[in-house]
């Protein structure tokens, strides 16, 4: 499937996007100078070093070194890729992108679309009759098995009509054609050409994707005969495999990790405990998809499975799964026969926690990949494979399983236990020392946000380019304008001689023009190039400010290599450059 979007389009979407606005929908900005500042979203701070500019429409965190405009943004905000990020936005600014240019897809995306549209109808609808008289015992049944309001609402959660058509009428009386209702799977057509309500008298769980559509449900009975869940089929929008159930939700969690759980009242009941990243299957057994989409989400995974026979079977199946992942997988086991739903009600969140804590990791995926990767004839080879496996050991809390693996490896590798414990050690000191130094990294980044770590004189000079760029970059004509004389040379930063050079070429190109778009050239460098641009104040007159910094970037450049000069002891050289420089104080 073609997720190509034009890049008119893209630039059309960031164009309408104001990052302020869209930033203080996630943290409350504050007004400082020309920009704004905040508490970055994306890492641990307690004073302000995340800053947006408004005019241009950039974002830097100087703490953790995050930055772009609003794309990259949302798509770390979200956790979004390229083209759903691009898609968040058009939704924001109410801008329709054409899914593709073939006729007979854009059919299909119709009909999706439509089959959305109808989802959220009937979610909204489930939803109204849970609060409706009609409702009463299916709410009275959720608020019994300890779900808050809150939460109920926040999945929206719903109940059917034990009727026939209650569904069925709803959704003709809005408008929705009887056959899209039966596509759909909210309907059922029989053998006489009847057509009826799948789920009724039946407490509603709307499942909904990744970016927020509703694409199926799932209905669990409240007593009675008949099976316990009754699932959505699958349709044009609902592929069992490829969902996970409250992803979207997990998705945003501060968590840096995923919960796996079998049922959707486990993960609805560790999300109301404070567990917001707890997701499942969908009535399936996990399946490769599946996993990929969680590990997309966070390389640690925690399954927690029921401890009874068939959730340990069904562990053990989900570990396999795993295998050909590049994920960590780690197996909570719960207690005394019970489901995670259950052990929070009993035992609460804290004790949840201390799960997770001791978890028993699948170490031995791990280290069996060291063992694909390095050769244990080579000696070098062989050397830095005990040094990884020595990473991975140094991790572990429990002496038992220290041991059992030390042992493993040192079997395959036929290295001593000795070696090996020592080189533990020494992991084990470096870590220590490394969370000692993030820590002190992090109070000096937060008293001085701008502090490069080259000398003062070089400083001036990367600010100055900096500022130059800034300068040129105003918008397209300036840049036009202003360019001509200069010589990419200038810049002795290779990165912003870079972004001198890709401006050049998008400026002599028709394509949309301007930071944002220059910055998706640097994919993978945004925050670098983000930087650049939010270390500089803002630009009143371009021209003035691009000849004061070229002055600057000269001056500064010249004294580098006079430097150098002196340092080579190049007499001839030096003489040229001194001359060069009064010429440029004259
Ligand atoms: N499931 C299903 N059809 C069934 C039984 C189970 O599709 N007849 C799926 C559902 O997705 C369910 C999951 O398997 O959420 C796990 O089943 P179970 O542990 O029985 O469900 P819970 O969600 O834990 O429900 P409860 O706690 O109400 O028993
Ligand atoms: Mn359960």
């Amino acid at each position: 499937m073609a997720n190509f979007i034009p890049d008119e389009i893209v630039s059309e979407v960031v164009a309408s996007t104001d990052l302020v606005a869209l930033v203080s929908n996630y943290v409350p900005l504050k007004r400082s100078g020309s920009s704004y500042v905040a508490c970055c979203p994306f890492h641990r701070e307690k004073t302000p070093s995340f800053h947006v500019s408004g005019d241009k429409q950039l974002y830097h965190c100087f703490g953790c070194g995050v930055g772009g405009s609003a794309l990259q943004f949302v798509m770390a905000a979200e956790n979004l890729d390229f083209p759903d990020a691009v898609r968040f936005l058009a939704d924001r600014a109410g801008i329709r992108i054409p899914e593709t240019t073939d006729e007979s897809n854009d059919e299909f995306y119709k009909k999706k679309r439509k089959i959305y549209e109808l989802n959220k109808d009937a979610a909204r609808y489930f939803h109204s009759v849970l609060f409706s008289p009609a409702g009463r015992n299916a709410l009275d049944y959720l608020t019994g098995r300890e779900l808050s309001i809150k939460t109920i609402n926040s999945f929206g959660l719903g109940a059917s009509l034990d009727e026939w058509d209650g569904c069925l009428n709803h959704l003709l009386s809005l408008g929705y054609d009887r056959e899209l209702i039966v596509e759909a799977g909210l309907c059922i057509r029989n053998e006489k050409n009847h057509v009826y309500d799948r789920f009724r008298g039946r407490v509603m769980f709307p499942i909904i994707d990744v970016r927020g559509n509703v694409v199926g449900f799932g209905g669990r009975i409240m007593g009675g005969d008949g099976a316990k869940y009754i699932n959505s089929p699958e349709s044009a929008v609902y592929n069992k495999s490829k969902q996970l159930f409250a992803l979207n939700m997990a998705k945003k969690s501060d968590r840096d990790y995923i919960i796996l759980v079998e049922g959707y009242m486990d993960v609805i009941s560790l999300h109301q405990a404070g567990f917001n990243c707890a997701v499942a299957g969908c009535g399936t057994a996990l399946t490769q998809e599946q996993a990929r989409l969680a590990a997309r989400y966070s390389k640690n995974i925690y399954l927690c499975y029921d401890s009874d026979e068939a959730g340990q079977k069904a562990a053990r199946r989900a570990i396999e799964i795993f295998e050909p992942i590049d994920c960590s997988v780690r197996v909570l086991s719960v207690p005394d026969g019970k489901d995670p739903d259950e052990f929070i009600k009993k035992h609460g969140a804290a004790e949840f926690e201390r799960l997770i804590s001791g978890a028993y990791a699948t170490v031995r995926y791990e280290i069996d990949n060291l063992f694909k990767a390095y050769d244990v004839d080579d000696i070098p080879q062989k050397v830095e494979l005990s040094r990884r496996a020595a990473q991975i050991i140094a991790q572990l809390k429990n002496a038992v399983e220290q041991d059992e693996y030390v042992k493993y490896v040192c079997r395959k590798a036929n290295i001593s236990e000795d070696s090996l414990l020592t080189e533990i050690k020494k992991q084990r000191r470096r870590d220590s020392k490394k969370s000692l130094e993030n820590e002190m990294r992090q109070v000096s980044s937060q008293s001085s946000p701008r502090r490069t770590q080259s000398g003062q004189a070089s400083s001036r000079l990367k600010k100055a380019e900096a500022g130059l760029l800034a300068a040129l970059l105003t918008d397209k004509n300036t840049f036009l304008r202003l360019s001509e004389g200069i010589n990419a040379e200038i810049f002795t930063y290779d990165f912003h001689r870079e972004i001198f050079t890709e401006a050049q070429k998008m400026a002599e190109s028709d394509a949309p023009f301007g930071l944002s778009e220059l910055s998706a050239a640097f994919r993978g460098r945004e925050g670098e190039f983000s930087e650049v641009f939010l270390s500089s104040d803002s630009i009143a007159d371009p021209k003035a400010a691009a000849a004061d910094f070229i002055k600057i970037i000269e001056r500064e450049t010249l004294k580098k290599e006079i430097d150098q000069a002196v340092a080579e002891g190049n007499r001839e050289k030096l003489s040229e450059l001194l001359k060069k420089q009064k010429s440029l104080k004259g």
